[in-house]
């Protein structure tokens, strides 16, 4: 079977000697933790993207200068494959997220990769390490493609050099235990993003720049910072690894794409499920005044934030200067619960694909 998946793709394949399997244990998988043995490599040098390679798993040397490591020029996308049959795995949605790695990449000034040879780069992963692939309800194949710029240069510009890499790694069933629902705060110390800053990159930065204020979140009692806009530190964004989504009365209000929000790929499924299924949709700046006001007049209805990890997370509670919000969800709201079964329906192919969202892969 292995000659069969090298011998179809123009992608030089290295096959592992002896596979790490055994080192998993599928029954208590921690995420990103434990990566497949294979991976994908492709380096930019003199102007090009050079030739496609999967080679084992394993550490690279780098030195001490690479500029990633000085200027943070890295871009990165999140997916997941999941396990439908014995013959079949399905990727959600590979065409938006490499629309958005290339979004990322023009932002980050990282020359752009074309979706041939991502896709056949999965198709080539996921055919390898097909024993690699959790097969229990809820778990998937988290897939990370990333590029870093790979120069030796101690000088703050866009590097020459560029590499670009997808690892995978099992992941287990977000919500093992039940829905586990999220606490909010904002912050009137740090911002996220501004517009025209990199906010709407996946860019390696708008991380790290966010973990002092996720701590100081977490050590107030609090899962994660609602963000709110940088200008006028009124309008709501988006939460750390998650968009969010209000069900006022009937209509579902998210946070209009202004610039500095990461456009989820889970976002758009459930604003277009929400639109399929009647509901009035308003994408549009909502501050966080007039969510209190809807929750004072008992309008608001559900709180939940979407994203590739949990799919949809439901809100118990939103801190703002000292008032609250208490939705004391311990589980999602009728709507989060119908787009979160919906959505992992259509991932694991136990619900008709009618957007055409899956890519399948026959393994
Ligand atoms: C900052 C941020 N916002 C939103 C999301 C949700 O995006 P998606 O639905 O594509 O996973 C993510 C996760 O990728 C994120 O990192």
């Amino acid at each position: 079977m292995m000659n069969e998946t090298i011998e179809n793709t123009r992608i030089t394949v290295q096959p592992v000697t002896k596979s790490r399997i055994n080192e998993v244990d599928f029954d208590n998988l921690v995420f990103g933790r434990k990566f497949s043995d294979h991976m994908f490599e492709m380096v930019y040098a003199d102007g090009k993207w050079g030739e496609p390679l999967i080679k084992p798993y394993e550490p690279f040397q780098i030195t001490p200068a690479t500029n990633v490591l000085h200027y943070g020029q890295a871009v990165f996308e999140g997916m997941k494959a999941f396990y439908a049959d014995e013959n079949t795995v399905h990727i959600f949605r590979p065409d938006v997220h490499h629309q958005r790695f290339n979004n990322s990449c023009r932002r980050m000034c990282i020359p752009e990769t074309d979706f041939e040879t991502f896709i056949e780069a999965l198709e080539t992963l996921i055919k390898l390490d097909r024993k690699w692939i959790p097969k229990k309800a809820g778990t998937a194949l988290y897939i990370r493609p990333f590029i870093f710029a790979s120069d030796d240069l101690l000088a703050a510009r866009s590097s020459d050099k560029f590499t670009y890499q997808i690892i995978t790694s099992p992941v287990g069933a977000y919500y093992a235990e039940g829905f586990n629902p999220v606490s909010l705060t904002t912050t009137d110390e740090y911002v996220r993003a501004v517009e025209g800053g990199t906010g709407e990159a996946k860019a390696a930065g708008n991380y790290a720049g966010s973990f002092l204020p996720a701590k100081k979140a977490k050590a107030d009692g609090y899962t994660q910072v609602l963000w709110l806009d940088a200008k006028e530190h009124k309008y709501i964004e988006e939460v750390g690894t998650m968009n969010i989504h209000f069900l006022i009365g009937d209509t579902l209000v998210s946070p209009a794409l202004t610039g500095s929000i990461l456009p989820g790929v889970t976002r758009r499924s459930v604003l277009a499920l929400a639109k399929e299924w009647g509901l009035n949709v308003e994408e549009r700046r909502i501050s966080i005044d007039e969510l209190f006001e809807a929750y004072e007049n008992r309008d608001l209805k559900e709180v939940f934030g979407s994203g590739t990890a949990a799919v949809v997370s439901p809100v118990g509670l939103i801190h703002h200067q000292g008032k609250n919000i208490e939705l004391d969800r311990d589980k999602p709201g009728e709507f989060a619960q119908k787009c979160f079964d919906e959505i992992t329906g259509i991932q694991y192919g136990r619900r008709e694909d009618t957007f055409g969202w899956v890519h399948k892969i026959g393994i």
